[in-house]
Protein backbone atom coordinates (compact mmCIF):
# COMPACT_ATOMS: atom_id res chain seq x y z
CA UNK A 1 0.00 0.00 0.00
CA UNK A 2 2.76 2.72 1.20
CA UNK A 3 4.71 0.98 -2.02
CA UNK A 4 1.88 2.34 -4.23
CA UNK A 5 1.65 5.62 -2.54
CA UNK A 6 4.75 6.00 -3.06
CA UNK A 7 4.79 5.00 -6.77
CA UNK A 8 2.30 7.36 -7.35
CA UNK A 9 3.93 10.53 -5.80
CA UNK A 10 7.09 9.51 -7.73
CA UNK A 11 4.84 9.93 -10.94
CA UNK A 12 2.94 12.92 -9.92
CA UNK A 13 6.49 14.16 -9.14
CA UNK A 14 7.62 13.24 -12.41
CA UNK A 15 5.30 15.03 -14.66
CA UNK A 16 5.79 18.38 -12.62
CA UNK A 17 9.32 18.11 -13.58
CA UNK A 18 8.69 17.21 -17.29
CA UNK A 19 6.14 20.25 -17.08
CA UNK A 20 8.25 22.29 -15.72
CA UNK A 21 11.24 21.68 -18.30
CA UNK A 22 8.79 21.56 -20.77
CA UNK A 23 7.62 25.31 -19.93
CA UNK A 24 11.21 26.39 -19.70
CA UNK A 25 12.29 25.66 -23.43
CA UNK A 26 8.95 27.22 -24.17
CA UNK A 27 10.03 30.22 -22.23
CA UNK A 28 13.12 30.85 -24.75
CA UNK A 29 14.93 31.48 -21.29
CA UNK A 30 18.84 30.90 -21.19
CA UNK A 31 19.66 28.98 -17.73
CA UNK A 32 23.29 29.59 -16.33
CA UNK A 33 24.77 26.88 -14.77
CA UNK A 34 28.06 27.74 -12.56
CA UNK A 35 31.01 25.04 -12.33
CA UNK A 36 33.29 27.70 -10.80
CA UNK A 37 33.22 25.04 -8.00
CA UNK A 38 34.07 22.05 -9.78
CA UNK A 39 35.66 22.45 -13.35
CA UNK A 40 36.85 25.45 -12.13
CA UNK A 41 38.47 24.31 -8.73
CA UNK A 42 40.03 21.32 -10.65
CA UNK A 43 42.67 23.98 -12.39
CA UNK A 44 46.20 23.42 -10.88
CA UNK A 45 46.23 26.22 -8.05
CA UNK A 46 42.80 27.27 -7.77
CA UNK A 47 42.58 24.92 -4.92
CA UNK A 48 39.08 26.32 -2.49
CA UNK A 49 38.97 25.27 1.17
CA UNK A 50 35.32 24.21 1.42
CA UNK A 51 34.34 27.70 3.51
CA UNK A 52 35.83 29.25 0.84
CA UNK A 53 33.24 27.48 -1.88
CA UNK A 54 30.38 28.08 0.68
CA UNK A 55 31.27 32.19 0.02
CA UNK A 56 31.65 31.66 -3.61
CA UNK A 57 28.33 29.56 -3.67
CA UNK A 58 26.83 32.17 -1.68
CA UNK A 59 27.61 35.00 -4.39
CA UNK A 60 26.32 32.96 -7.08
CA UNK A 61 23.27 32.33 -5.93
CA UNK A 62 22.91 36.51 -5.56
CA UNK A 63 24.06 36.82 -9.02
CA UNK A 64 20.59 34.49 -9.73
CA UNK A 65 22.59 31.24 -11.49
CA UNK A 66 20.55 28.86 -11.60
CA UNK A 67 22.58 25.70 -10.72
CA UNK A 68 25.67 25.12 -8.99
CA UNK A 69 27.99 22.40 -10.43
CA UNK A 70 29.26 22.03 -6.49
CA UNK A 71 31.78 19.20 -6.33
CA UNK A 72 32.87 16.10 -7.31
CA UNK A 73 31.95 14.05 -3.57
CA UNK A 74 33.39 10.55 -5.26
CA UNK A 75 36.74 12.48 -5.87
CA UNK A 76 37.62 13.89 -2.20
CA UNK A 77 36.30 14.04 1.05
CA UNK A 78 36.64 18.29 1.02
CA UNK A 79 34.12 18.18 -1.72
CA UNK A 80 31.88 16.53 0.36
CA UNK A 81 32.28 18.41 2.87
CA UNK A 82 31.80 21.53 1.23
CA UNK A 83 28.80 20.34 -0.74
CA UNK A 84 27.01 19.47 2.51
CA UNK A 85 27.98 23.22 4.09
CA UNK A 86 26.49 24.15 0.43
CA UNK A 87 23.12 22.65 1.53
CA UNK A 88 22.66 24.39 4.72
CA UNK A 89 22.65 27.85 3.71
CA UNK A 90 22.59 28.27 -0.26
CA UNK A 91 18.81 27.76 -1.09
CA UNK A 92 17.99 28.99 -4.71
CA UNK A 93 20.14 27.37 -7.02
CA UNK A 94 20.09 23.77 -7.62
CA UNK A 95 22.97 22.30 -6.92
CA UNK A 96 24.12 19.05 -8.60
CA UNK A 97 27.42 16.53 -7.47
CA UNK A 98 29.91 15.30 -10.74
CA UNK A 99 29.60 11.43 -10.86
CA UNK A 100 31.36 9.29 -13.27
CA UNK A 101 28.66 6.46 -14.54
CA UNK A 102 29.19 4.33 -11.69
CA UNK A 103 26.70 3.62 -9.00
CA UNK A 104 29.25 4.29 -6.32
CA UNK A 105 29.35 7.91 -7.66
CA UNK A 106 25.98 8.54 -7.44
CA UNK A 107 25.87 6.94 -3.95
CA UNK A 108 28.45 9.92 -2.70
CA UNK A 109 26.65 12.19 -4.46
CA UNK A 110 23.45 11.54 -2.62
CA UNK A 111 25.53 11.29 0.97
CA UNK A 112 26.59 14.49 0.18
CA UNK A 113 23.49 16.12 -1.34
CA UNK A 114 21.27 14.64 1.53
CA UNK A 115 20.24 18.18 2.96
CA UNK A 116 18.85 19.54 -0.50
CA UNK A 117 14.80 19.17 -1.33
CA UNK A 118 14.84 17.11 -4.09
CA UNK A 119 13.87 19.93 -6.33
CA UNK A 120 17.16 21.66 -5.21
CA UNK A 121 19.80 18.63 -5.72
CA UNK A 122 20.63 16.32 -8.56
CA UNK A 123 23.52 14.33 -9.96
CA UNK A 124 25.75 15.15 -13.51
CA UNK A 125 26.98 12.14 -14.76
CA UNK A 126 29.69 11.57 -17.51
CA UNK A 127 31.25 9.12 -19.41
CA UNK A 128 33.78 9.14 -22.19
CA UNK A 129 31.99 8.42 -25.55
CA UNK A 130 34.61 9.66 -28.19
CA UNK A 131 37.16 6.99 -29.84
CA UNK A 132 39.98 8.09 -28.30
CA UNK A 133 37.89 7.83 -24.47
CA UNK A 134 36.71 4.43 -24.97
CA UNK A 135 39.80 2.68 -26.57
CA UNK A 136 42.73 4.33 -24.58
CA UNK A 137 40.74 5.27 -21.46
CA UNK A 138 37.92 2.67 -20.83
CA UNK A 139 38.31 0.02 -22.99
CA UNK A 140 35.32 0.06 -23.85
CA UNK A 141 33.02 -1.08 -26.91
CA UNK A 142 30.31 1.66 -28.08
CA UNK A 143 27.52 -1.33 -26.93
CA UNK A 144 29.40 -1.36 -23.34
CA UNK A 145 29.17 2.31 -23.01
CA UNK A 146 25.33 2.05 -24.02
CA UNK A 147 25.08 0.21 -21.29
CA UNK A 148 27.17 1.63 -18.67
CA UNK A 149 25.12 4.68 -18.84
CA UNK A 150 21.71 3.05 -19.22
CA UNK A 151 22.55 1.23 -16.02
CA UNK A 152 24.23 4.19 -14.15
CA UNK A 153 21.35 6.19 -15.42
CA UNK A 154 18.54 4.41 -14.18
CA UNK A 155 20.49 3.83 -11.11
CA UNK A 156 20.48 7.65 -10.61
CA UNK A 157 16.71 7.71 -11.04
CA UNK A 158 15.96 5.57 -8.12
CA UNK A 159 17.55 8.83 -5.62
CA UNK A 160 17.34 11.79 -8.01
CA UNK A 161 14.89 13.84 -9.78
CA UNK A 162 17.50 15.96 -11.76
CA UNK A 163 19.95 14.03 -13.92
CA UNK A 164 22.29 15.17 -16.76
CA UNK A 165 24.36 13.64 -19.10
CA UNK A 166 27.83 14.47 -20.42
CA UNK A 167 28.92 12.24 -22.80
CA UNK A 168 32.79 13.52 -21.98
CA UNK A 169 35.07 14.54 -25.63
CA UNK A 170 31.71 14.63 -27.33
CA UNK A 171 32.39 17.25 -29.84
CA UNK A 172 35.12 14.29 -31.02
CA UNK A 173 32.49 11.93 -30.70
CA UNK A 174 31.24 9.98 -34.00
CA UNK A 175 27.76 12.15 -34.49
CA UNK A 176 26.04 8.65 -34.78
CA UNK A 177 27.22 7.45 -31.41
CA UNK A 178 26.92 10.41 -29.39
CA UNK A 179 23.21 10.80 -30.54
CA UNK A 180 22.93 7.18 -30.03
CA UNK A 181 24.40 7.72 -26.16
CA UNK A 182 22.35 10.59 -25.70
CA UNK A 183 18.83 8.63 -26.82
CA UNK A 184 20.18 5.89 -23.90
CA UNK A 185 20.93 8.40 -21.02
CA UNK A 186 17.18 10.21 -21.78
CA UNK A 187 15.25 6.51 -21.86
CA UNK A 188 16.77 5.73 -18.96
CA UNK A 189 15.85 8.85 -17.05
CA UNK A 190 18.44 11.62 -17.57
CA UNK A 191 16.44 15.04 -17.32
CA UNK A 192 19.16 16.95 -19.14
CA UNK A 193 21.91 16.44 -21.63
CA UNK A 194 25.19 18.01 -21.78
CA UNK A 195 27.89 18.89 -24.95
CA UNK A 196 31.00 19.43 -23.78
CA UNK A 197 33.80 20.09 -25.76
CA UNK A 198 36.08 18.62 -23.55
CA UNK A 199 39.46 19.53 -24.89
CA UNK A 200 38.25 23.04 -26.61
CA UNK A 201 38.63 22.39 -30.47
CA UNK A 202 35.60 23.28 -31.53
CA UNK A 203 34.67 26.86 -33.53
CA UNK A 204 31.56 28.54 -33.41
CA UNK A 205 30.22 27.48 -36.69
CA UNK A 206 30.73 23.62 -35.32
CA UNK A 207 29.41 24.25 -32.13
CA UNK A 208 26.17 25.19 -34.06
CA UNK A 209 26.50 22.48 -36.22
CA UNK A 210 26.58 20.39 -33.27
CA UNK A 211 23.55 21.35 -31.69
CA UNK A 212 21.64 21.35 -34.49
CA UNK A 213 23.09 17.91 -35.21
CA UNK A 214 21.94 17.18 -31.61
CA UNK A 215 18.18 18.29 -32.43
CA UNK A 216 17.87 16.70 -35.80
CA UNK A 217 18.83 13.45 -34.34
CA UNK A 218 17.50 13.02 -30.88
CA UNK A 219 14.15 12.21 -30.60
CA UNK A 220 13.22 12.18 -27.16
CA UNK A 221 15.28 15.65 -26.49
CA UNK A 222 12.00 17.65 -26.45
CA UNK A 223 11.47 16.31 -22.83
CA UNK A 224 15.09 17.39 -21.33
CA UNK A 225 16.84 20.61 -21.47
CA UNK A 226 20.05 20.80 -24.04
CA UNK A 227 23.46 22.22 -21.70
CA UNK A 228 26.60 23.26 -23.26
CA UNK A 229 30.45 23.02 -21.50
CA UNK A 230 32.93 24.82 -23.59
CA UNK A 231 36.43 24.72 -22.64
CA UNK A 232 38.93 27.38 -24.06
CA UNK A 233 41.92 26.27 -25.46
CA UNK A 234 41.20 28.15 -28.90
CA UNK A 235 40.24 31.18 -27.09
CA UNK A 236 36.89 30.54 -28.40
CA UNK A 237 34.29 28.92 -25.35
CA UNK A 238 32.41 32.40 -25.12
CA UNK A 239 32.13 32.37 -28.71
CA UNK A 240 30.97 28.80 -29.49
CA UNK A 241 28.82 29.32 -25.84
CA UNK A 242 27.09 31.84 -27.84
CA UNK A 243 26.80 30.03 -31.35
CA UNK A 244 25.18 27.21 -29.14
CA UNK A 245 22.73 29.60 -27.38
CA UNK A 246 21.27 30.90 -31.00
CA UNK A 247 20.94 27.34 -32.36
CA UNK A 248 18.85 26.66 -29.35
CA UNK A 249 20.85 25.34 -26.03
CA UNK A 250 19.20 26.01 -22.94
CA UNK A 251 21.55 25.65 -20.55
CA UNK A 252 25.16 27.62 -20.65
CA UNK A 253 27.84 26.12 -18.59
CA UNK A 254 30.09 28.83 -17.27
CA UNK A 255 33.09 29.44 -14.65
CA UNK A 256 33.58 33.42 -12.89
CA UNK A 257 36.77 34.46 -14.88
CA UNK A 258 36.51 31.78 -17.03
CA UNK A 259 38.96 29.52 -14.83
CA UNK A 260 38.75 25.75 -15.41
CA UNK A 261 41.00 22.75 -16.98
CA UNK A 262 43.81 23.62 -18.97
CA UNK A 263 43.11 26.92 -20.70
CA UNK A 264 39.20 26.84 -18.85
CA UNK A 265 35.77 27.34 -19.53
CA UNK A 266 33.71 29.74 -20.61
CA UNK A 267 33.82 32.97 -18.79
CA UNK A 268 30.06 33.63 -17.16
CA UNK A 269 30.82 37.14 -16.85
CA UNK A 270 31.34 37.37 -20.60
CA UNK A 271 28.99 35.24 -21.87
CA UNK A 272 25.96 36.91 -19.50
CA UNK A 273 27.60 40.33 -21.00
CA UNK A 274 27.57 39.37 -24.54
CA UNK A 275 23.85 38.39 -23.99
CA UNK A 276 23.36 41.32 -22.77
CA UNK A 277 24.77 43.51 -24.77
CA UNK A 278 23.50 41.83 -27.62
CA UNK A 279 20.05 40.95 -26.51
CA UNK A 280 19.07 42.55 -29.87
CA UNK A 281 20.48 39.42 -31.86
CA UNK A 282 20.05 36.41 -29.21
CA UNK A 283 16.53 37.75 -27.63
CA UNK A 284 17.25 35.11 -24.98
CA UNK A 285 16.45 36.07 -21.78
CA UNK A 286 18.30 35.43 -18.38
CA UNK A 287 18.04 35.68 -15.02
CA UNK A 288 21.62 36.54 -14.08
CA UNK A 289 21.94 40.30 -11.84
CA UNK A 290 24.86 41.68 -13.92
CA UNK A 291 25.63 44.39 -11.13
CA UNK A 292 26.97 41.45 -8.70
CA UNK A 293 29.39 40.40 -11.91
CA UNK A 294 32.41 42.39 -10.88
CA UNK A 295 32.86 41.81 -7.52
CA UNK A 296 32.01 37.83 -8.62
CA UNK A 297 35.25 38.29 -10.53
CA UNK A 298 37.22 39.45 -7.97
CA UNK A 299 36.08 37.41 -4.91
CA UNK A 300 36.73 34.43 -7.14
CA UNK A 301 39.98 35.83 -7.98
CA UNK A 302 40.68 36.63 -3.97
CA UNK A 303 39.94 33.05 -2.57
CA UNK A 304 41.37 31.09 -5.93
CA UNK A 305 44.50 32.92 -5.89
CA UNK A 306 44.36 33.35 -9.86
CA UNK A 307 45.02 36.37 -10.66
CA UNK A 308 43.15 37.70 -13.78
CA UNK A 309 45.16 39.91 -16.20
CA UNK A 310 44.46 43.49 -15.86
CA UNK A 311 42.05 43.32 -19.80
CA UNK A 312 40.38 40.62 -18.33
CA UNK A 313 36.80 41.39 -20.12
CA UNK A 314 34.05 42.34 -17.68
CA UNK A 315 36.58 41.67 -14.43
CA UNK A 316 39.99 43.32 -15.23
CA UNK A 317 40.80 46.15 -13.48
CA UNK A 318 41.74 47.83 -16.98
CA UNK A 319 38.05 47.50 -18.21
CA UNK A 320 36.97 51.06 -16.91
CA UNK A 321 40.03 52.89 -16.92
CA UNK A 322 41.69 54.76 -19.79
CA UNK A 323 44.87 57.34 -20.13
CA UNK A 324 44.26 58.14 -23.78
CA UNK A 325 43.19 62.40 -24.25
CA UNK A 326 41.22 61.42 -27.28
CA UNK A 327 38.67 58.28 -24.95
CA UNK A 328 39.11 60.56 -21.75
CA UNK A 329 37.46 63.41 -23.41
CA UNK A 330 34.83 61.53 -25.52
CA UNK A 331 34.03 60.15 -22.27
CA UNK A 332 33.57 63.18 -19.85
CA UNK A 333 31.11 64.65 -23.10
CA UNK A 334 29.15 61.04 -23.29
CA UNK A 335 30.02 58.29 -21.85
CA UNK A 336 28.90 55.87 -24.36
CA UNK A 337 31.48 57.23 -27.02
CA UNK A 338 33.62 54.55 -25.22
CA UNK A 339 31.93 52.37 -23.01
CA UNK A 340 29.95 49.02 -24.30
CA UNK A 341 28.62 49.31 -20.61
CA UNK A 342 28.83 51.34 -17.52
CA UNK A 343 30.24 50.35 -14.45
CA UNK A 344 27.62 50.32 -12.64
CA UNK A 345 25.94 47.64 -14.82
CA UNK A 346 28.63 45.15 -14.13
CA UNK A 347 28.84 46.88 -10.05
CA UNK A 348 31.92 48.44 -10.81
CA UNK A 349 33.21 51.68 -8.86
CA UNK A 350 33.33 53.63 -12.05
CA UNK A 351 35.74 55.10 -14.62
CA UNK A 352 39.40 55.48 -14.00
CA UNK A 353 40.91 58.56 -15.77
CA UNK A 354 44.82 57.84 -15.81
CA UNK A 355 47.09 60.86 -16.05
CA UNK A 356 49.65 60.00 -18.31
CA UNK A 357 51.84 60.89 -21.43
CA UNK A 358 48.97 60.00 -23.46
CA UNK A 359 46.11 62.67 -21.37
CA UNK A 360 44.93 65.58 -23.12
CA UNK A 361 43.81 69.02 -21.47
CA UNK A 362 40.39 68.04 -21.13
CA UNK A 363 40.73 65.44 -18.57
CA UNK A 364 43.32 67.10 -16.61
CA UNK A 365 41.21 70.27 -16.26
CA UNK A 366 38.46 67.88 -15.42
CA UNK A 367 40.60 66.09 -12.42
CA UNK A 368 41.42 69.72 -11.30
CA UNK A 369 38.33 71.02 -11.35
CA UNK A 370 37.02 67.69 -9.32
CA UNK A 371 39.80 68.17 -6.93
CA UNK A 372 38.59 71.98 -6.22
CA UNK A 373 41.45 73.79 -8.50
CA UNK A 374 40.53 76.39 -11.03
CA UNK A 375 43.10 77.36 -12.99
CA UNK A 376 43.85 79.57 -15.76
CA UNK A 377 44.39 78.20 -19.33
CA UNK A 378 48.32 78.98 -18.85
CA UNK A 379 48.76 77.15 -16.31
CA UNK A 380 46.60 74.48 -17.71
CA UNK A 381 48.80 74.21 -20.68
CA UNK A 382 52.13 74.01 -18.18
CA UNK A 383 50.79 71.19 -16.10
CA UNK A 384 49.69 68.85 -19.16
CA UNK A 385 53.53 69.89 -20.97
CA UNK A 386 54.76 68.19 -17.40
CA UNK A 387 52.66 65.30 -16.79
CA UNK A 388 53.67 64.55 -20.58
CA UNK A 389 57.43 64.68 -19.18
CA UNK A 390 57.49 62.32 -16.54
CA UNK A 391 59.20 59.78 -16.62
CA UNK A 392 57.92 56.03 -16.90
CA UNK A 393 56.72 54.87 -14.20
CA UNK A 394 55.10 57.65 -12.36
CA UNK A 395 51.98 57.99 -11.22
CA UNK A 396 50.31 60.74 -11.45
CA UNK A 397 47.60 60.34 -8.57
CA UNK A 398 45.79 63.57 -7.04
CA UNK A 399 48.96 64.20 -4.68
CA UNK A 400 51.82 64.39 -7.77
CA UNK A 401 49.00 66.58 -9.68
CA UNK A 402 48.82 68.72 -7.38
CA UNK A 403 52.46 69.55 -6.67
CA UNK A 404 52.96 69.91 -10.16
CA UNK A 405 50.14 72.29 -10.17
CA UNK A 406 51.83 74.12 -7.20
CA UNK A 407 55.44 74.27 -9.07
CA UNK A 408 56.92 71.06 -7.25
CA UNK A 409 58.60 69.26 -10.08
CA UNK A 410 61.21 67.60 -8.04
O1 LIG B 1 34.92 19.16 -20.01
C1 LIG B 1 34.30 18.12 -19.69
O2 LIG B 1 34.11 17.20 -20.48
C2 LIG B 1 33.83 18.02 -18.32
C3 LIG B 1 32.99 16.83 -18.01
C4 LIG B 1 33.19 16.35 -16.63
C5 LIG B 1 31.58 17.14 -18.32
O3 LIG B 1 34.07 18.89 -17.52
ZN1 LIG C 1 35.02 20.63 -18.43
Amino acid sequence: MSQSLNQIRSRVRNRIRDAVIRRHKRSGYVLFSDTTLRDGEQMPGATLEPDEKVRIALALEEAGVHSLDAGFPASSQADVVAIQKMTQVVKRPVLTALCRTVRADVDAAEFALAGNPVHKKGVSLFCGTSPLHRQHKLQKSRSEVLRIITDSISYAAEKFKIIAFSPEDASRTEPDFLCECYRHAIDAGATAIGFPDTVGVLTPEKSADAIRLIQDNVPNLESVLLAVHFHNDLGLAVANTLAAVAAGANVVQCTVNGIGERAGNASLEEVAMALHVNRDQYGRRFRVDLSRLFPLCRLVEDLTGVSLPRMKPVGGENIFATEAGIHQDGLIKNRDTYLPFYPETVGADGLQFVLGRHSGRRAVAHRLQALGHVCSEAELDAVVGLIKQQPKGVVIDDDRLLQLIAGDHA
